[in-house]
């Protein structure tokens, strides 16, 4: 063929295909309506626009998962809330936008204005806050300890926040870095020379955290489950999480069991089974310079917060899970449902487990899934280890795993205490 013709097919060619395109799209915006000749609009009812305003407006609404190995295997249903399918990558998202909107109609907040949001964390609120600070029109100043890796702060230092790192320091220390953080604040607010104000976020104190839960996981998880539920286990770390949830259930369905499932090394089990602050391994003369008994990192604590104690009174049970147990957990989960969680998740998924088994079959026992794996790739699963080709893995295999592991179970990783991750 030669070249004026081969143009000349592909004009005519190019033609038909325009001709084609333009008649397909004039009718998409004018198709007719079946109960009438006349033209029709492209957003009819059965079209309708599904368009987020932002990063904000996709927060929450997370699916409900029924994870179908360990409901085969303890004859309940087990369903997990995806928490580590939001946009900032955990379930922290709710809180730091809800504690934003507060203080926002408080007018302690104004987008644009050169106002600062401070708080004091080494874990995902970090993360949420530095990204919903960028969204709304804010700057970020968050606080950590120096040993915490680097990495940890490159990735804040990326999202658009400040970092402040300081020495390791217990709470009573003006220096701890949720005290740093809270003093920031008021020195910000105090000094006429910086534009804007300082907010401190004080994720443990503030009301706006078990709001978040209330107003927004619990009515999800209420609709999502038909309001047909049995059992809610989670773990706490400022315990927003379970006081939320339990706070906007408990009413609803007063014969639901809130259950806490708690890490080793942490005080809430005993908190709630016998009302006292106490962990093992704060025995006088055992007190180590890091309180460690765990590598789960965002739950666990030894110290009463007002987030945990205003749900507490509905929390009727706890258990405790080892590292062992939540790491075999989250083998678990890749190899039978290829989901890739946490630490606090496989935490959270023993303790659903042990609740299904202590219930017994034809139980519905909703948990928490609360982050990702990848946020826990060099601590948590550096230690659980690959995962591959074990097909044959049973849940007998998790709940046995501190027996198989003797030996190894209360190995120390040093550097954080029990929550540190929050
Ligand atoms: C990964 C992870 N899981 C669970 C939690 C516990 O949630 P809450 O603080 O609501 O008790 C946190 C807290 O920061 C967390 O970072």
């Amino acid at each position: 063929m030669d070249k004026p013709t081969q143009t000349a097919l592909l004009t005519c060619g190019a033609g038909i295909v325009l001709g084609i395109g333009a008649t397909l799209a004039a009718q998409m915006l004018l198709s007719t309506d079946s109960s009438s000749s006349l033209p029709r609009r492209r957003s009819s009812p059965e079209l309708k626009e599904d368009i987020r305003n932002g990063l904000e407006e996709c927060i929450g609404n997370t699916p409900l998962i029924l994870l179908k190995s360990l409901s085969e295997a303890t004859g309940c249903e087990i369903l997990a809330k995806a928490e580590f399918l939001e946009p900032g990558g955990s379930i922290k998202d709710r809180v730091a936008l809800h504690i934003l909107r507060t203080a926002e109609a408080a007018g302690q907040l104004a987008p644009h204005s050169g106002d600062k949001v401070y708080e004091g964390t080494v874990g995902s609120t970090g993360v949420s806050l530095a990204v919903l600070c960028r969204a709304r029109g804010y700057l970020a100043h968050i606080c950590m300890p120096s040993d915490q890796s680097i990495e940890k702060s490159s990735l804040l230092e990326k999202l658009g926040a400040e970092v402040s790192r300081v020495p390791p320091a217990p709470i009573v220390d003006q220096n701890q870095f949720v005290n740093r953080a809270r003093n920031l604040a008021r020195e910000h607010s105090n000094n006429p020379d910086i534009p804007g104000r300082g907010y401190f976020a004080d994720q443990f104190e503030n009301d706006g955290n078990w709001r978040a839960h209330y107003d927004s996981t619990g009515p999800e998880i209420f609709r999502q489950c038909g309001g047909r539920l049995d059992a809610f286990v989670a773990g706490a770390g400022t315990g927003g999480t379970i006081s939320g949830v339990a706070r906007y259930l408990k009413p609803r369905l007063p014969q639901l069991k809130v259950v806490l499932a708690d890490p080793h090394g942490s005080g809430l089990y005993n908190r709630v089974k016998f009302g006292v602050m106490f962990a093992s391994t704060e025995r006088e003369g055992t007190r180590r310079r890091h309180q460690v008994d765990t590598i789960v990192e965002g739950i666990g604590i030894n110290r009463v917060t007002h987030n945990f104690e205003i749900g507490r009174p509905l929390v009727e049970d706890a258990v405790r899970i080892t590292d062992e147990e939540a790491m075999a957990m989250a083998r678990f989960l890749v190899e039978k449902e290829g989901i890739f969680v946490g630490s606090s998740s496989a935490v959270n998924l023993v303790g659903a487990v042990r609740t299904a088994l202590k219930l017994g079959p034809g139980h519905r026992v909703v948990t928490i899934l609360c982050d990702s794996g990848t946020r826990h790739l060099s601590k948590f699963w550096k230690q659980a280890g690959n995962v591959g080709g074990a097909w044959d893995m049973t849940l007998d295999d998790v709940l046995d795993a501190d027996s198989r592991h003797k030996g190894t179970h209360g190995t120390v990783v040093q550097g954080e205490p029990a929550g540190a991750g929050i």
